[in-house]
């Protein structure tokens, strides 16, 4: 007990796995959720895999190296958050162990995590992987939302810590914003929005696709996500932003450098009018998604609504981001002042039909930004297993093998006192 070996912490992302130990404040390995296979191997037989002890059979690969390699199929075992193949998701973790962590799963607890409304027979067969094929000691399944907020707490006073509030969660894929109180997610009142981070890449290659002549076509993808994670922030008001830019180019417009892969001659590219216009689809997604039109600042104020009126407050006072996709500045800035004008309208509105006899209690609305949001979910995850609870809220091989998988559908919370 006294020298436990720290726990490994795993969050699996649609589209990036994040893996370390519980402890650090960033993930050692940030590798693409992907898994490449020989096409013609079957990965069907369950009951031979199982005997091995898992560093034989090696002839796949995860990460970086799935990707474009020759002669193998490229599969993503994860859609929208929620693992699909449970068979190649047991490869993926054999490697993610084995060759990237360098661990042995038999010394250490694991902490891994699941996305809103995952099903209790999804976390039954990772229970059942963990302690079965890899022989671990001991499991926590947690819920992304609630390490999300853990993760905030870096931010705050130790008295402010709570485990209420409200998520938005934005990676490559989809974007969700999700209501917790008191660490249990209010599932019901989830809403999703079908704008993400490879929305505003896609949205910014054909601004950029419209203008520049220089970016080799093969390249104008990764062109176009590099030139929005390093110069894209949110502005307060796009009509303002153009008057701006227009009245002094060069103090806003921005110079990319890229290489040519395959000549390797240098090319550039002027950035102007899409450092603000990318991450604009997220308050305007009809912009480039006809079907979706709430901007997300009335979906977060939606979702609160939607909650019984006795959490109401809290959700509103604890709006905290999660992902990769809402570390454009002033993000948060921008949804506070339009959700608390939103808030401020419906409150004067019952004021108003009063005659001015109900004077309503100010409601505080406050979106919370840390330097932990690209890989908050991890970071919680860290955090709250590298706490003494989280030994005592785990279930452990020797429960497991009493009680069966079944006793891996609950996961307690934890983490308000540490
Ligand atoms: N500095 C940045 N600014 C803006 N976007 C960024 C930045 N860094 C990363 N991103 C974007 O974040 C996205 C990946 O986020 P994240 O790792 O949270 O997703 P995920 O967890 O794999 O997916 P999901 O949450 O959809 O299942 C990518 O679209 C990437 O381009
Ligand atoms: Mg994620």
């Amino acid at each position: 007990m006294a020298n436990r070996l720290p726990a490994v912490v795993i969050d699996n992302g649609t589209g990036y796995t994040k893996m370390g130990y519980a402890g650090n404040t960033e993930p050692q390995f940030i590798i693409p959720s992907a898994i490449a296979i020989k096409e013609s191997a079957s990965v069907g037989d369950q009951s031979q895999k199982r005997l091995g002890k898992g560093v034989e059979d090696l002839d796949f690969f995860i990460g970086d190296e799935a990707i474009n390699q020759p002669s193998y199929a490229t599969k993503w075992p994860i859609r929208h958050g929620i693992i699909e193949d449970w068979d190649l998701m047991e490869r993926f973790y054999e490697q993610a162990i084995f060759k990237y962590l360098r661990a042995e799963p038999e010394d250490h607890y694991f902490l891994l995590t699941e996305p809103p409304l995952n099903t209790p027979e999804n976390r039954e067969y990772t229970a059942e992987i963990m302690f079965e094929s890899f022989n671990i000691p001991g499991l926590y399944i947690a819920v992304q939302a609630v390490l999300a907020l853990a993760a905030s707490w870096t931010s705050r006073q130790v008295g402010d810590r709570t485990l209420t509030g409200t998520v938005i969660d934005s990676g490559d894929g989809v974007t969700h914003v999700i209501p917790v109180a008191e660490g249990y997610v209010i599932g019901s009142c989830i809403k999703h929005i079908p704008i993400a981070g490879r929305d505003i890449t896609y949205f910014i290659q054909q601004l950029l696709r419209e203008r520049e002549v220089g970016i080799p076509p093969e390249q104008s993808l990764e062109t176009a996500k590099a030139i929005k994670e390093r110069y894209s922030y949110v502005c307060p008001d796009i009509a303002k932003e153009f008057a701006k830019y227009d009245a002094d180019p060069a103090k806003w417009m921005k110079k990319f450098e890229g290489v040519n892969a395959v000549t390797k001659n240098p090319f550039s590219v002027d950035v102007g009018y899409e450092r603000f216009l990318g991450p604009e689809i997220f308050f305007h997604p009809e912009f480039c998604n006809p079907d979706f039109e709430l901007p997300i600042s009335e979906v977060v104020d939606d979702v609160v609504q939607n909650c019984p009126i006795d959490v109401r407050r809290g959700l509103y006072k604890n709006i905290v981001l999660s992902g990769g996709s809402t570390m454009f500045r002033d993000f948060g800035r921008k949804i506070q002042r339009d959700v608390k004008r939103i808030v401020d309208a419906r409150l004067k509105v019952s004021e108003d039909l009063s005659a001015g006899r109900i004077k309503p209690k100010p409601i505080d609305v406050n979106v919370i930004t840390h330097h932990m949001q690209r890989y908050a979910v991890w970071f919680g995850g860290s955090m709250l297993a590298s706490t003494p609870e989280f030994y005592q809220v785990c279930h452990t091989k020797a429960d497991y093998d009493e009680h069966g998988p079944s006793i891996c559908r609950h996961n307690p919370v934890f983490g308000i006192m540490a």
